[in-house]
């Protein structure tokens, strides 16, 4: 069986007066006069705890869409029992079998289930129209096709035989079970973390961001109807170090697939490392953590495509992808000129809720979120080293909304320029335009972090001069655009040094994390 490389889901515009416009309006007003009742999914059995949570779209807090179920030890554990209970049946079932429940999926989420999917990222993560079609309709969906494409590649790859000797590589999935912990940002990588190891033929524990949950029980429920067996996936809501405690314990852990915080990851790995000797196998480790995603343009570059590069780049989704560009390096010969045109740029961007589709920016996710950013924000204000010249203000009355803000630094190691805030908030240094290595040798080294970036040039010397300073810079590089946007298929994602593992999402660098061969040699 192989499966070829499919096209990418189409984008739908969402024009005002077009038929999808209307169906997307219609599934929020249906989420919103809703009182969403979620329960987690265990062995194929809804669970209701009667401890909820309530679920609030972050850019209307007094509006309550519904609440969640909360679960403890005994239901992590419960869903890793129900996990090994599935294990053996899921993965001796063929290959192709397995597959066509998530090509189903896929279908569904690109028919009967889009403005489901949407309205559902809208509400509760605050994504525009936009965002959320790219996020949780194309993406998620390219995310469920490509993989099977790649792994039936995978599973076709096959050493050498000669005469007597048949060889053979059997993948098998993982022992024990899986531990998916995704995050707030994107529906689709919430959705690509258990699937893409399910699709391996490894059973799943998932737990979710509390504040990704509503489209989470949405991307669970097309699971089920596609056909997924009980217990394959089990989707559960628990607070972090209560679910690391149960699952990082159990002899059975095979594996983490992670997307989150750096600190997080590192408390993991060090918990997975204190636990190692009660494992049955080593487990499979991956994760994709922080960035700090630059933008650096020549003085050869042109002026509209840089400052498009970080209006784009830096203030969609509120700068809370991971890919965000959240410092630039500007060169003094066009620095002002990008400058000015950025600004004027933020002007056009009306910011407000998701149901209002002339909203280019909607709120940050929390409030933590949101007093994290405005901090930094209060410390630019009052230093020396730091100048606002865009935006700056924020209020949390109504929903979390921070201005896009832009702050201007003279200390390129200045604190905003360092460190990951997840916001809209973006930091400009500008650099003598004769200094154009040096200021590469400044990028490389100003951050932790090596997840995406960008070189804004016309002259190709500068070109191959950046792409080569930087090349463990940054695991996604681009070349004249902006950092964000990775298409599945296209641009497989993730990056280094802080920032990850590095096992490119959608791509077979991740999926063969998943499987464990086995090499046969028969002699005849
Ligand atoms: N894949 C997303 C992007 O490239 C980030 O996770 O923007």
């Amino acid at each position: 069986f192989h499966f070829a490389a499919p096209a990418n889901e189409p984008v739908y515009s969402y024009t005002p007066g077009s038929p999808e416009r209307d169906a997307l309006k219609k599934q929020l007003a249906a989420f919103k006069s809703q009182q969403a009742d979620i329960p987690m999914y265990i062995g194929g059995k809804e669970v209701r705890t009667g401890k909820t949570k309530d679920l609030r779209p972050p850019h209307e807090i007094k509006h309550k869409l519904g609440h969640f179920h909360y679960g403890d030890a005994t239901h992590v554990n419960d869903a890793i029992a129900a996990a090994l209970a599935a294990r053996s049946q899921w993965a001796d079932t063929p290959w192709e079998q397995r597959a066509a429940i998530f090509l189903r999926a896929a279908e569904l989420m690109a028919t009967k289930y889009r403005y489901h999917m949407n309205a559902a990222t809208m509400l509760g993560q605050s994504k525009n129209a936009y965002q959320a079609e790219i996020d949780s309709a194309c993406e998620l969906i390219d995310f469920l096709r490509f993989n099977v494409h790649y792994l039936s590649e995978i599973y076709n790859q096959q050493p050498v035989s000669s005469a007597g000797i048949h060889n053979r590589l059997e993948y098998r999935p993982l022992e024990g079970f899986v531990l998916a912990v995704t995050p707030f940002n994107f529906t689709a990588i919430a959705g690509n973390l258990p699937t893409s190891a399910a699709m391996c033929g490894n059973v799943v524990v998932w737990k979710p961001a509390d504040t990704q949950v509503f489209a989470a029980n949405v991307t669970m429920q097309i699971l089920i109807e596609a056909g997924l067996p009980a217990g394959v996936i089990n989707l559960v809501y628990a607070d972090g170090p209560v679910l690391g405690d149960v699952c990082f314990s159990h002899p059975e852990f095979a594996g983490i697939h992670f997307t989150g915080s750096t600190a997080v990851f590192q408390h993991m790995w060090a918990s997975i490392g204190n636990n190692i000797s009660k494992y049955k196998a080593y487990p499979r480790i991956v994760g994709e953590t922080g960035g700090k995603d630059f933008v650096i343009a020549h003085k050869s570059a042109d002026v509209d495509v840089v400052a498009t590069a970080l209006a784009r780049g830096a203030f969609e989704y509120q700068g809370q992808k991971c890919s965000a560009a959240s410092r630039a390096y500007l060169p003094s010969n066009i620095a002002e000129a990008v400058k000015t045109k950025l600004v004027a740029d933020l002007k056009t961007m009306k910011q407000g809720t998701v149901e209002d589709f002339s909203n280019f920016v909607n709120a940050v996710i929390d409030e933590r979120s949101f007093d994290k950013i405005a901090k930094y924000i209060d410390n630019a204000k009052s230093s020396s080293s730091a100048k606002i010249i865009a935006g700056g203000g924020y209020n949390k009355s109504e929903g979390y909304f921070v201005e896009p803000t832009v702050i201007e630094v003279t200390d390129p190691k200045y604190v905003t320029m360092c460190e990951e805030i997840f916001g809209p908030v973006l930091s400009i240094y500008v650099y003598d335009a004769e200094k154009f290595e040096e200021t590469l040798a400044l990028v490389d080294s100003s951050s932790m972090y090596a997840l995406t970036g960008s070189i804004i040039s016309q002259d190709r010397y500068a070109i191959d001069l950046a792409t080569k300073k930087l090349v463990n810079s940054a695991g996604n590089f681009y070349i004249n655009d902006k950092p964000t946007g990775a298409v599945v298929g296209q641009q497989p994602f993730g990056g280094a040094r802080a920032s990850g593992t590095n096992d490119k999402a959608g791509s077979m660098l991740n999926l063969y994390r998943w499987l464990s061969a086995r090499t046969i040699k028969e002699t005849f």
